[in-house]
């Protein structure tokens, strides 16, 4: 979900749709603001996308375009159904307050009985509309909307970041949070509130992150940070350099194909003032207070796509550094009791930096004392707060629900320290490190050469793999070593935005199960990789299209067995070194988004999912 809010002398109403244009990633089943008006809190909701709000908010533009305070709310159904009566802001028992508010309440059921005890009835499913009621509860008894949401917070269990305005504080904005993330832009006669900085790209640069079970009144002319317990609040604004321009198509369809062509670009920023021409990386992990020496063992925790990196971070940095490492899917990591000491280094990655379940993860890893390293896309983010040291990937914001750009430059950072970790330990000669550091310069490269065969020379190919997607009922994704993940990747890409249930498979346990699915109408994908893992895949490739298979091979475009075995074949270019990952995503990305965009979904934003998951 996402919140923004604005007080200040500029339309305001113009200020909450353009911020909720710029969150709506992060959830579109339904959408709504309320300003406060001379006649009280002026709301209005939609379900659907931000677009039928819009419609909505013309409707009604000239008298709302007058109003100079307000808030606004995209969702992601948690507690009932996407409907406009679920959809956010909700007000109070008189309609006074009005709240939004991302996270989930978890006492709220026992916290509406007493409510309706005394008198309230509610229109909504949802756990939001009691906080509005609560707080309600407090302005009619004549406290501040300030001194009503202090009160309230005791009172709530789980996660919130939540804005209120009322119509007896003209003017005033107040938010506060508790695991789920809020930040405050400043500006010169006019302030904002975010659930994400994105939402306030092109109005502000300069932002503050609030912290837990912090208060924040927001005017035109002042905001003022507290604790819980009233104590000010001084802490130094971030800057962010990235401008409202990274957010907007130009010129692309949508955003997953500009995001799927940023990669050279994105590589480029994540690698540059890292990796030195000669290929020696220089992370300056030890300037921010990590010493890598006395790592004994690593736990890689993250969700979705990071999760992904983490298995190709796990694979490089075992081979190259010699130090076990551990992948844990963030949210069982957090539950499962995690064995650690001083010595284990837990490496989160996330590209929000806000995922609630690897944030938990480094809690728990704090329990054992591990020391932590935030691998993130978002400067700023929880995450960035909660780390021993942090590695930006520098992919610039990233909008469609998918993860592309975002995943090759996690896949980047791992590949980099990985070599770190092994000069720091030895465990390669300096030659060699250099070797595989200048054969990660190239990646770009060979990613753009990637990119222009399989849209100019070899785009034929790319269609006639979609048009074996055509008919697909399911779908085998096939690899081994670190082609593994890249299968994995490839696999979670197809289902998130095409639907069509595919499953990635280590390509040698296929035979244990998997390959039960397999008929003409499961087409098997196969990440070839070089080296061994190649003669192998290829082998257990066979055994698929002995039985029917359509096989499309990931591979070197002069790969004559691959050509042999398979349908289709999606060529690369010849990758040493540490390029193969990365290089090898690209073309699982486009088949992804070539099926996907036959069946005419939208790619952005596939149903059900959220960029942003900010629950448990
Ligand atoms: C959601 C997104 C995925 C993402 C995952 C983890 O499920 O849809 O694309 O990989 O969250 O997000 P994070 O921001 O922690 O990388």
């Amino acid at each position: 979900c996402g919140i923004v809010g604005y007080t200040g002398g500029e339309n305001c109403i113009e200020v909450l749709m353009e911020g909720l244009g710029h969150l709506e990633y992060r959830g579109y089943d339904s959408a709504g603001v309320a300003l406060q008006g001379p006649e009280g809190v002026e709301r209005v909701r939609s379900v659907g996308p931000l677009a039928s709000l819009a419609e909505r908010v013309a409707e009604r533009n000239g008298h709302l375009s007058k109003l100079k305070v307000g808030i606004g709310h995209t969702r992601w159904a948690t507690h009932g159904r996407p409907s406009e009566l679920n959809a956010h802001p909700h007000t109070g028992r008189e309609g006074s307050v009005a709240v939004v508010h991302n996270g989930i309440i978890e006492n709220y059921a026992e916290l509406r009985d007493g409510l309706r005890e005394r008198g309230s009835t509610f229109a909504s499913e949802t756990d939001t509309e009691v906080v509005a009621h609560l707080i309600e509860e407090y302005t009619a008894a004549g406290l501040s909307l300030e001194e009503a949401v202090r009160e309230v917070m005791p009172r709530l269990v789980g996660s919130f970041g939540l804005a209120a305005v009322s119509e007896r504080e003209p003017g005033v904005i107040v938010a506060a949070r508790r695991q789920s993330p809020l930040v405050v832009g400043f500006g010169e006669g006019e302030n904002f509130l975010a659930s994400a900085v994105q939402a306030l790209l092109g109005r502000t640069r300069s932002f503050v992150a609030v912290e837990n079970d912090e208060v924040v009144v927001l005017t035109s002319r002042s905001v003022s940070i507290t604790t819980l317990d009233g104590a000010p609040v001084e802490r130094e604004p971030f800057e962010v350099d990235w401008d409202a321009g990274a957010v907007e198509l130009g010129g692309f369809p949508d955003y997953m194909s500009k995001e799927i062509h940023e990669q050279p670009a994105a590589l480029r920023a994540t690698l540059k003032d890292r990796l030195a021409l000669d290929g020696t990386v220089s992370l300056d992990l030890a300037g921010q207070g990590l010493d890598l020496r006395g790592v004994e063992r690593i736990v890689i925790a993250a969700c979705g796509t990071a999760y992904h990196a983490g298995l190709v971070g796990k694979s490089v940095i075992e081979r190259l550094a010699r130090v076990p490492v551990e992948v844990a899917v963030a949210s069982e990591y957090r539950y499962s009791e995690p064995v650690g000491d001083g010595k284990t280094l837990v490496i989160a990655v996330s590209q929000s930096g806000e995922t609630i379940d690897t944030l938990a993860a480094v809690e728990a890893a704090r329990g054992f004392g591990g020391r932590v390293l935030a691998v993130t896309n978002t400067r700023g983010s929880l995450i960035t707060r909660e780390a021993d040291a942090v590695l930006l990937t520098h992919a610039g914001p990233e909008v469609a629900v998918a993860s592309t750009k975002a995943f090759t430059t996690q896949v980047a950072v791992m590949q980099m320290f990985a070599l770190e970790l092994a000069r720091v330990r030895g465990t390669l000669p300096e030659e060699r490190l250099l070797e595989l550091g200048r054969s990660l310069r190239l990646v770009p490269e060979k990613v753009e050469e990637t990119l222009a065969a399989l849209e100019g020379e070899y785009a034929e190919r790319l269609a006639e793999a979609v048009e074996v997607f055509e008919d697909a009922r399911c779908a085998l994704f096939l690899g081994r070593g670190e082609a593994f993940p890249i299968a994995l990747e490839g696999s979670l890409k197809m289902k998130e935005i095409s639907y069509v249930p595919a499953e990635g498979y280590p390509a040698g346990e296929m035979k244990h199960g998997p390959i039960a699915l397999v008929d003409e109408r499961c087409p098997v994908v196969a990440v070839l990789g070089e080296g061994v893992v190649r003669e192998k895949t290829l082998s257990n490739v066979d055994q698929t299209s002995a039985r029917g298979a359509n096989v499309i091979c990931v591979a070197r475009s002069d790969d004559a067995d691959a050509k042999r075995l398979s349908r289709v074949v999606l060529p690369v270019p010849e990758a040493g070194g540490l390029i193969a990952p990365i290089v090898d995503s690209v073309p699982l990305q486009l088949l992804a988004y070539g099926v996907a965009t036959s069946r005419g979904l939208n790619v952005d934003k596939p149903r059900n999912l959220a960029k942003s998951v900010t629950v448990e």
